[in-house]
């Protein structure tokens, strides 16, 4: 059906319209009974449906009806794998139409800025690239059932710590390089149909009365159509916020902020034409919604089977010395397992994320379903309260078995929404559990259970271990597949793992003083910091293990030379040269090799493809680059710029295991990029073709008046001519007046005859 929702907002009354900018109660938009105007109902997300009953009649305050719980974002990112994401999407989306919710609020793809934000489980990687890859794949799935999805929380919004006001300082081109692309990447390509506005200020400026971020760059920039909706609560001056941008603000304000929006409107603070605008885009998705509304699917037995899918697509096994892993099936009578969580699971995160979830299935009831008899013990406390017996007995019943795995990992309340960890560290009763078994047993596989890395003290003393994160209610399906051989992982780290809590680059800066955190490391957060200080890490982003092995080759461009306007096709084969079936993540990473001056880190991921192999089978796997895979944000330009030179190409497993490299020539069709001023200095004049052609007679003079012929062999032993160049390169233009004896309007006409050749490149 076709609506006019301009005529219909011409038919509302002022009161009508500023009616409809804040929610009907905590979960709904208003309706406008008088011109047959639904309310319609928004629910979290994003890993399930956690709907609350909307008239709190039989549920608790953060009660939600039983839903199924998908894997979190810290896991699903891992998959490397957007048609997973699309179907996990699908799936969730035709949920939400069955409980009759319009908007599914996520996904949440803020940064992992920091591996210690108490909300890292929900997001999805510290790499912005791959976050967007896997939130557009999540965000057209939802919506190609007709659902709008709201991601969250636009924009640098990395801690919970003071949330709602610290304001998040970071410069322009960290922003653009980090913060920014995976929103980007999902408003251009999966088109949301909302945008939830953090609850931080950025520079000084709340998110949810930002023009610049909400008009400027979301709207016109990206071309977002969709209404923006603040995060619950995140509203500060709501006038102020409307003019900025901010449509809907969630929950409802009790009429005080609509009331605030009428006043503006008749003082003549607010144009009427503005609120016009907000309501005709809440409009267009609320009937966006209802006109195309079917019956949806909510068939929890069978979403169970997905999320087991998913889990196994998405674990990823960090280490496993000698093959101890896959177990034989065979031998389970004496294989142990030992750990609390092998029993009671930590599959989800706290908070606005966490599902009232219908059904588990642990790791022991996954076994017992495949028929396996392991031996359990319990071995820890997940609430670390002292107990004598559960070590000795551990330890004892590890002596007798042939292998022991240990489900261990972090307890809900070492990570949740509202606060940030304060280290990395595990609960100690698992540290020393896991240590004291290593001592007793040669073969211990670990499985983690954890929503952010973990520091790993024991990691050296054990055979294996097993990443799973928070892998939704069929975790132990997953895991007993993986563990047994049913699947073979394929999941990579979507994060690094630093060694140590102190590693890690925002260490120093994070989480500020509470009214500011500064993101003074810039663009080095993640693998872009750990490789440009060549640091050890523990894990490295990217890395995952198999129980096949893959071979590169064959890496081809498809030409040697483009322009930044053209796209370049990089192939490469990948050939399973294992016994078993697998799926490798080929990773494509961008190295700057142009010689600029130019702060670029050591590599960028800018493509991935996952591939499935049979034994002997080779694929070619080819991944399309284009100029913002080499581009770097310029802060004079205010845009995306790829300096003309070489570009290196790294293909391989891991940022830390690359199998091939290419060389390419970019060259940049942007003109005027270079402009002179009396400040440039002569070093950046004779690095740039054009503008060292017209400083030649310039230069002539300048070198031989200063390193000229005449130069006693004294001078030269006190000021070498090294140090002359030196000094001469970081000469600014200015100086040629005390230097050369220049007149002022003679450097000046030169730096105007330069700008002008200068222009036409
Ligand atoms: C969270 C959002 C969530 C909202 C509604 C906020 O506290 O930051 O992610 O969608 O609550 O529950």
């Amino acid at each position: 059906m076709k609506r006019n929702i301009k005529d219909l907002v011409k038919q509302m009354t002022l009161e009508e319209k500023a009616s409809l900018c804040s929610g009907l109660d905590f979960w709904h938009t208003k309706p406008v009974d008088r011109l047959g105007i639904p309310s319609v109902m928004v629910s979290d997300g994003p890993a399930g449906l956690r709907k609350q009953d909307d008239k709190g009649d039989h549920l608790g305050i953060n009660d939600s009806i039983k839903a199924v719980c998908f894997p979190s974002g810290c896991l699903t990112a891992c998959s490397f794998d957007p048609d997973l994401l699309e179907k996990e999407g699908a799936t969730i989306g035709d949920e939400c139409l069955a409980e009759d919710v319009s908007v599914i609020l996520g996904p949440a793809l803020n940064i992992k800025r920091s591996p210690l934000c108490g909300r890292n489980f929900e997001y999805f990687s510290e790499d912005p690239y791959l976050a967007g890859e896997i939130s557009a794949a999540y965000v057209k799935g939802v919506q190609s059932k007709n659902v709008g999805t709201s991601i969250k929380h636009f924009a640098v919004n990395s801690q919970e710590f003071r949330r709602m006001s610290c304001s998040s300082n970071v410069d322009e081109r960290t922003i653009r390089e980090i913060y920014f692309p995976a929103f980007e990447k999902t408003v251009k390509e999966g088109k949301p149909d909302t945008v939830m506005c953090s609850y931080n200020r950025i520079n000084g400026v709340f998110a949810s009365e930002n023009k610049w971020l909400l008009t400027d760059v979301l709207r016109k920039e990206w071309g977002f159509d969709g209404y923006v909706v603040s995060d619950w609560g995140a509203v500060n001056k709501r006038v102020e916020g409307l003019a900025a941008g901010l449509d809907l603000e969630m929950p409802a304000s009790g009429g005080t902020t609509d009331r605030q929006i009428v006043e503006a409107v008749k003082s003549g603070k607010l144009k009427e034409a503005v609120l016009d605008k907000t309501v005709e885009r809440i409009l267009r998705i609320v009937y966006k919604y209802k006109d195309g509304k079917t019956e949806g699917n909510f068939d929890k037995e069978a979403h169970h089977n997905l999320v087991a899918e998913i889990a196994k697509e998405s674990m990823v096994l960090l280490k496993n010395e000698k093959n101890i892993l896959p177990l034989k099936e065979k031998d389970a009578e004496s294989i142990l397992f030992v750990g609390a969580f092998a029993k009671t699971p930590r599959y989800e995160g706290g908070g606005s994320a966490h599902i009232n979830t219908w059904k588990v299935t642990s790791a022991l009831e996954a076994a017992k379903v495949a028929g396996l008899k392991v031996n359990y013990v319990q071995g820890f406390d997940i609430a670390e309260k002292k107990d004598k017996k559960l070590l000795p007995e551990a330890i004892e019943a590890s002596k007798k078995a042939k292998t022991v795995v240990i489900f261990a990992g972090l307890p809900d309340s070492y990570e949740s929404e509202g606060y940030d960890r304060k280290d990395m560290k595990m609960p100690l009763n698992q540290d020393i559990l896991i240590s004291e078994i290593a001592k007793v047993n040669k073969n211990v596989v670990v499985v983690l259970h954890n929503g952010s890395p973990v520091e790993m003290p024991w990691a050296k003393d054990v055979k294996a271990i097993l990443e799973s994160y928070l892998a939704g209610e069929s975790v132990g399906t997953a895991q007993i597949d993986l563990l047994f051989g049913k699947a073979n992982p394929s999941g990579k780290l979507a994060e690094t793992f630093p060694v140590k809590t102190s590693d890690n680059p925002t260490f120093i800066n994070f989480p500020g003083n509470g009214h500011d955190v500064n993101y003074a490391e810039g663009m080095y957060i993640g693998y872009r910091y750990y490789d440009k200080k060549e640091m050890e890490v523990l894990f490295p982003f990217g890395h995952g293990l198999s129980y096949t092995t893959f071979e590169y080759s064959n890496l081809k461009l498809s030409s040697k030379k483009i322009l930044d306007t053209e796209k370049l096709e990089v192939s490469v084969k990948v050939t399973n040269t294992g016994k078993v079936f697998g799926k490798e993540v080929v990773q494509l990473y961008v190295t700057e090799k142009t010689g600029t001056h130019e702060d670029r880190p050591v590599k960028e991921l800018k493509a991935f493809a996952k591939v499935a192999l049979n034994p002997k089978e080779s694929k070619v796997v080819t991944m399309t680059l284009d100029k913002r895979s080499f581009a770097f944000w310029n802060v004079e330009l205010h845009d995306w710029y790829a300096p003309t030179g070489e570009y290196e190409i790294l293909v391989g497993s891991s940022s830390r295991d690359i199998r091939l490299t290419a060389k390419v020539e970019v060259t940049s069709t942007a003109k005027g990029v270079f402009k002179i001023n009396e400040n440039t200095v002569l070093e950046e004049l004779l690095e740039h073709p054009v503008a060292a052609k017209c400083a030649e007679p310039l230069v002539k003079k300048f070198m031989s008046g200063m390193l000229g012929e005449g130069r006693s062999e004294a001078e030269k032993a006190a000021v070498s001519d090294d140090m002359m160049m030196a000094m001469l390169y970081s000469m600014p233009l200015r100086a040629l007046r005390s230097f050369l004896q220049m007149k002022d309007e003679e450097i000046a006409k030169f730096i105007e005859d330069t700008n002008k050749e200068l222009s036409k490149y």
